[in-house]
């Protein structure tokens, strides 16, 4: 991120959900570290609106609690008291129509104070069933007139529940915003790692000839978690893993995978590509559903030496829930580079390892010189590590030095760092800062979203119509055996390097 381009620009930043955890969580810390790192406009300020009543000092004093906890550069009282005199908090209840008004009030007031001539971002950091209300409310306040400034809108996932329901919010949100102004968090676009997907790929010819079926045998995109629903279950009973993490963040991960080079680096010609890649995903056929996409749910079981409960015993969770905690998915991009190069995406809850990875196997050697028994030959693999290390792994082979006829695996680690030394910035401190200086690259066009659904909603509608016996795999496990038989059955495997 460049320091200083944009200390001429201004604005309030306006939160809605400001005492919910991602407020608490996620976007006050990457508030905290921009400070620290000199990243805000000179002239801001934030206004967080909450139900509850408190005082600005309650509420800052609150935020300081949380900025111990979750940010990653230590709390120090000089950035610490910069950002806190930047805090106002706003009570009212989202639903209540005259609390606009005093919002209103506030914001000009900051205006006013902080002298902020330049824009408003209103971002919505609250369950999904508020997003079309508080729209509502900043459109009948007119809070989003901003005479000859900008007003942009952030919206949290989930983007509706499938196609129809997102194609409804997204017709509300464009009575008050134009899609330009309108910011759809997909909060891993913000990871490192996934921004350098297209440096990788754009600036490296030893990758970038490669990447197409002639050379790629597969790819494999894993999101693995071990912690479970936790205090969540109400939000994901209605959501799943298809709409937790296949939706969104891996669909995202996969179009700049598998994206064609943009015309050049501008939001809308990267977005573009991508949205081809998604529309280009192979139909599923009913035989394709059945024999190409695992669900998973998972049991009791043992997480780093502890006992877990099983998702039915979770908080919120009914005890006969058929909602899916892992899904495994084998698909085809039908297109020209990818037609024949199968990708496999998963993502689970309370699996045996923690770790965000894409892994790029590449196709084997002949067998005629060196690889004569075919179990010697090891892959070469390219492993994009988006977390918890942040980095690249290649894999290639060399002669072994010592009992020379012997062919190794070499592995190669490159540029790892590790995100608890929190040397990494966080995603939202890249989305915010983002959102300020208006670029909306790393966030999802409408027709990104909508190609989305009519992906997912195929699977899910599956889903929903068949019976799965769950729970079907342990806690502290990589997920059902069936999500090992989708690759063995192609004589390939799961990596976790
Ligand atoms: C969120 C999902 O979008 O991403 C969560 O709602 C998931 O269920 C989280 O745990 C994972 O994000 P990260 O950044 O911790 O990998």
């Amino acid at each position: 991120m460049a320091m200083h381009e944009n200390k001429s620009l201004s604005s309030v930043m306006v939160i809605f959900g400001g005492t919910g955890d991602l407020t608490h969580r996620k976007l006050m810390p990457a508030l905290y570290n921009l400070v620290y790192d000199n990243l805000l406009p000179q002239n801001f300020a934030v206004a967080v609106v909450g139900r509850r009543s408190k005082t600005n000092d309650q509420y800052r004093d609150e935020v300081f609690e949380s900025l111990k906890k979750f940010s990653r550069n230590k709390i120090d009282e000089g950035h610490w008291n910069k950002l806190r005199n930047l805090i106002y908090y706003v009570q009212f209840d989202f639903t209540d129509m005259s609390g606009y008004e005093k919002l209103k009030a506030q914001i000009a007031q900051l205006e006013q104070e902080y002298n902020i001539q330049s824009g408003r971002v209103f971002y919505l950091a609250v369950a999904p069933e508020y997003f079309e209300t508080i729209v509502h409310g900043i459109h009948s306040s007119g809070l989003h007139r901003n005479g000859n400034y900008w007003s942009r809108l952030v919206i949290e996932k989930p983007f509706g529940k499938d196609l129809i329901t997102a194609k409804k919010l997204n017709n509300k949100l464009l009575e008050v915003f134009e899609e330009k102004d309108i910011y759809r968090i997909d909060h891993y676009l913000g990871k490192e790692m996934i921004q350098n997907i297209m440096v990788l790929r754009f600036c490296n010819t030893v990758f970038e000839s490669l990447w197409s079926n002639k050379y790629i045998d597969h790819i494999q995109i894993s999101l693995c978690e071990k912690s479970g629903v936790g205090t969540r279950g109400g939000y994901y009973e209605s959501s799943g893993a298809m709409r937790d993490m296949v939706q969104n963040h891996i669909v995202q991960i996969l179009s700049l995978v598998a994206m064609e080079p943009p015309i050049d680096l501008k939001t809308d010609a990267i977005r573009t590509e991508k949205l081809k890649v998604i529309q280009a995903i192979d139909c599923f056929t009913p035989e394709l559903l059945r024999d190409n996409v695992v669900f998973g749910q998972y049991g009791r079981g043992v997480v780093d030496g502890v006992p877990v409960p099983g998702y039915r015993e979770e908080e919120n969770v009914p005890k006969d829930s058929k909602t899916e905690t892992f899904v495994a998915i084998k698909l085809h991009i039908n297109n020209f580079r990818w037609a024949g190069t199968p990708f496999y995406i998963r993502t689970g809850k309370r699996l045996g390892a923690d770790f965000s990875e894409i892994v790029v196997q590449f196709k084997p050697m002949p067998d005629i010189l060196y690889f004569k028994e075919k179990y010697l030959q090891e892959p070469n693999l390219l492993v994009i590590r988006i977390q918890p290390n942040v980095g690249v792994f290649f894999q290639f082979n060399t002669r072994n030095f010592n009992t020379h006829n012997d062919i190794v695996s070499t592995k190669m680690e490159a540029g790892q760092i590790n995100r608890e030394a929190g040397n990494t910035p966080e995603a939202y401190e890249r989305l915010i800062y983002d959102i300020l200086r208006g670029d909306a690259t790393l966030f999802s066009r409408w027709d990104e979203v909508e190609a989305s659904w009519y992906f997912a909603d195929r699977i899910i509608e599956y889903k929903d119509q068949k019976k799965f016996n769950f729970p079907n795999y342990d806690a502290g496990t990589m997920g059902p055996v069936k999500a090992f038989e989708l690759l063995a059955r192609d004589g390939r495997q799961w990596f976790n390097i």
